[in-house]
């Protein structure tokens, strides 16, 4: 039955108006492929949901939402409502931990017609993805705060790793280098300062190659792979990182290939025990909200990995193959100001679509 129940959830800012432009794609896409969206649209994870109840969703939120077949979220996070840690704590991260979605898979590509902030990098270049462990490390809630308002106020907060959440995200990140033509896994580590944890983290990669005598495996101390981010990303194809590290390469990653408002993400539980979420990297953008400006970009991408993980590869790669015409046509009345246009949220996704409805023609095929 290729029929897909999805909750469909555009939190805060401009979540609510890239949303939109990506339940658009998806309709486009279940149309012209012939599969039915069963949207199940929910206000949670937003300011307003917090007003009016006084928390980000409803209590019984995980057993509402455990028999969707995915998540297609879109960004959380009002400051000026609601603190950003109550905020995020009470939406994407629950998600993320217990529906045990333990691999944030995040593609980093240099788009034709998008200009690289990086002088003289060329499209096919720059085409890795990060491969972040999402629900342990860095992001704890394991520890507190000490003789507080005294001036020996202390706060501590640990650092989490486990065999199986270290192990599992490796597997994930070697069997994806394993159907990728480089073959290679980049590591990234900060083993001499962070001396448990990071060493730990090194022993389980150099343990997990020993199982994929193919794969060539490399490593960096995360502040020199930020550096050969921006100097060397042809060097990179699967970049495996911990929480942490991986939200910083994350961001990095999309703004060395131009913006950060294509860079799609899938929170993905591989064994299919609870659904995944799909949503863009970037947050709610107060400072455009509401100016219509956003690129949607991120959004569609995203539904595109939604697309692909529901098992409908052949509509997931007509939604990227659309995007990838429309940014490559170089209008810059249709593309949003951060790829440097004068063009509309809204512009972009109508511009998506019709791409969608038009492959052949679009995709330069017919
Ligand atoms: P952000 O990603 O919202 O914005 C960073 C910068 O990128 C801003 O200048 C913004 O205008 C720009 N930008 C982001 N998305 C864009 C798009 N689609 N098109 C054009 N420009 C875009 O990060 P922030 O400012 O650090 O965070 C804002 C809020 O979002 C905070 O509450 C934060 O906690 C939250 N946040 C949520 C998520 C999420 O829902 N997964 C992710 C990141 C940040
Ligand atoms: C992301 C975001 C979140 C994260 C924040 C908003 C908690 O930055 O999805 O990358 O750090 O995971
Ligand atoms: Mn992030």
């Amino acid at each position: 039955d290729r029929t897909y129940r999805i909750a469909v959830i555009p939190g805060d800012g401009i979540g609510t108006e890239v949303m939109p432009e990506g339940v658009r794609a998806l309709q486009a896409a279940a149309d012209v492929y012939g599969f039915e969206l069963d949207l199940v649209e929910l206000d949670w994870a937003s300011a307003g949901h917090w007003q009016a109840h006084g928390t980000m969703m409803p209590e019984d939120w995980a057993e509402r939402l455990e028999t969707v077949d995915a998540i297609f979220f879109g960004a959380v996070g009002w400051p000026d409502v609601v603190p950003d840690h109550v905020s995020l704590w009470g939406s994407i991260l629950q998600f993320r931990r217990v529906f045990d979605q333990y691999v944030n898979l995040r593609p980093v590509k240099l788009l034709q017609g998008v200009r690289s902030p990086l002088a003289g990098r060329e499209p096919g270049e720059v085409d890795f993805y990060v491969v972040r462990e999402n629900t342990e490390g860095e992001y704890s809630s394991v520890g507190g705060r000490m003789f507080e308002g005294t001036d020996r106020e202390t706060v501590i907060q640990e650092t989490i790793m486990t065999r199986t959440g270290i192990d599992r995200v490796l597997r994930y990140a070697f069997d994806l280098a394993e159907r990728r033509p480089a073959k290679k896994v980049t590591s990234a580590t900060k083993s001499n300062g962070i001396a448990i944890t990071m060493p730990y983290w090194d022993e389980r990669v150099a343990a997990m190659s020993e199982s994929y005598p193919d794969i060539d495996v490399d490593q960096f101390h995360i502040d020199i792979l930020a550096a050969n981010f921006v100097l060397h990303p042809d060097w990179f194809d699967v970049v495996v990182a911990s929480n942490l590290f991986g939200d910083i390469l994350s961001d990095l990653g999309p703004a060395c290939v131009g913006t950060i408002g294509i860079a799609p993400s899938a929170n993905i539980n591989p064994e299919g025990t609870h659904p995944s979420l799909f949503e863009p990297v970037h947050g709610s953008a107060p400072d455009i909200a509401g100016k219509g400006i956003a690129n949607p970009i991120g959004q569609i991408w995203s539904a595109a990995l939604m697309l692909d993980h529901l098992g409908e590869a052949e509509a997931a790669a007509a939604v990227e193959d659309a995007f990838e015409s429309v940014v490559a046509a170089g209008d810059t009345t249709v593309v949003t100001p951060d790829l440097g246009g004068t063009g509309t949220t809204a512009g972009l996704g109508s511009a998506i679509v019709d791409a969608i409805n038009h492959p052949a023609v679009e995709r330069g095929r017919g």
